[in-house]
């Protein structure tokens, strides 16, 4: 081989490493980070997923698609509903095929539960947009939860019943994660304030057929019932039952977490929640700028519904994936990811949050509610507040 030759090929090799390592660099420079969303689509709970995706896709839309040079992705897995082993496999499938950045959504408990070992074993960050029992960011330390838990919501209706005459209730739950902490905070704020449970009944999470119950109650008569149920159809099939049985008739009062008189959903109600109390982490009718920003862009989006807590989670979610792409330089890395979660704050359409660095749980305003017309319409108008809220249960 002739020296000039050499030299040429050494050139050209150089020349193609530089080529190809430039291209390399800006495909890596291009290539989107994938945020995961396994959801509840379709099925009985399908409002849940609508609600979540909707948000995160305001989120963005309002946002820009674009942080630190990298475009975000949502893909979408829709869990059907509570259906642990589905969620479970369709997590699986997006950090192995997919090899998404962030694991996402999560509506329902046990779909959260169920992903969790996954998100462990992949070192793959877990944002749970609204999936509320308190135990699930214990299951892995790649969750962050900028939702709400149970027992964060509960605790301040039970106070508050206390403090306003009611001596006597009896709770009504779904017979899951969330209903069990609503239940058990219910019955501790409750009675260690001096309070007495007339009763107490637990529904199916899967069509539960609110008459018996509610017949029993009545049959009971305490001064109120506290009821949770996961937000969407079934608060509504219980309000009608409430009115058809002639509970408020009878004197009952009505107190309840805010998934029973959530936003979306309220004014399929009719008339029967009007002056129900509840406590919540947000509501519709909350007055700040940064409220506003959130339900323009969300009827910017999607006009034909109203938006609620739920599609506050996937908007907070997607502010704090995008807080921590920026932070990173868009240089993903799941321990240096939940690093940044952690203590991370959020100027939330709710009021602040903080995500707390011991329990990555969100640390926030609980309101008190009272269901109102505003304008001939259905609202939760706030009227007190308990700031900087943690879950009493960790405490
Ligand atoms: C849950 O499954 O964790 C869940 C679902 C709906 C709610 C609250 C919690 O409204």
């Amino acid at each position: 081989m002739s020296q000039r030759f050499a030299m040429t090929i050494c050139i050209v090799q150089a020349a193609t490493l530089v080529i190809f390592g430039l291209a390399g660099a800006s495909a890596l420079a291009q290539e989107p980070v994938k945020v995961g969303m396994v959801l509840e689509m379709s099925g009985a709970f399908a409002d849940i997923g609508r609600q979540i995706l909707d948000g995160a896709r305001a989120y963005m839309k309002a946002n820009g698609d674009t942080v630190a040079g990298r475009k975000i992705e949502l893909i979408v897995k829709d869990t059907t509903g509570a259906a642990p082993d589905i969620a479970k496999r369709q997590a699986q499938q997006l950090i192995a095929n997919d090899q998404v950045d962030f694991l996402a959504g999560f509506g329902l408990t046990p779909n959260a539960l169920a992903a969790a070992p996954l998100a462990t074993a992949a070192k793959t960050p877990m944002i749970v947009m609204n999936a509320a029992t308190s135990i699930i960011t214990t299951k892995s330390p790649y969750i962050a939860r900028v939702s709400f838990t149970l027992p964060q919501i509960t605790a301040p209706i039970a106070t508050w019943a206390m403090k306003n005459g009611i001596r006597e209730v009896y709770t009504l739950v779904s017979d899951y994660g969330p209903g069990i902490d609503a239940e058990t905070t219910f019955k501790r704020t409750f009675e260690g304030a001096g309070g007495k449970i007339a009763g107490e009944v637990r529904v199916p999470l899967r069509n539960p057929d609110f008459s018996p119950f509610l017949q029993r109650i009545k049959d009971a008569r305490p001064q109120a019932v506290f009821i949770f149920l996961p937000a969407g159809e079934q608060p509504v099939a219980f309000m009608k039952g409430f009115n058809e049985r002639g509970l408020e008739k009878a004197g009952i009062r009505l107190i309840a977490t805010g998934d029973v008189t959530e936003d979306g959903m309220i004014e399929a109600m009719g008339d029967t929640p009007l002056g129900v109390v509840t406590s919540h982490h947000y509501s519709v009718a909350h007055d700040s700028p940064q409220n506003r920003t959130f339900l323009k862009a969300f009827a910017d989006l999607d006009n034909a519904h109203r938006p609620n807590f739920m599609a506050v989670g996937g908007w907070d979610g997607m502010a704090a994936i995008y807080e921590v792409v920026r932070r990173l330089h868009g240089k993903l890395d799941g321990d240096q990811a939940m690093n940044a979660l952690k203590g991370l704050k959020l100027d939330s359409p709710r009021g602040p949050v903080t995500i707390d660095p011991e329990t990555r749980d969100a640390i926030q305003t609980i309101y008190i509610r009272r269901v109102q017309k505003v304008n001939g319409k259905l609202y939760n108008v706030e009227f007190e507040q308990v700031p900087n809220f943690r879950d009493p249960s960790r405490e």
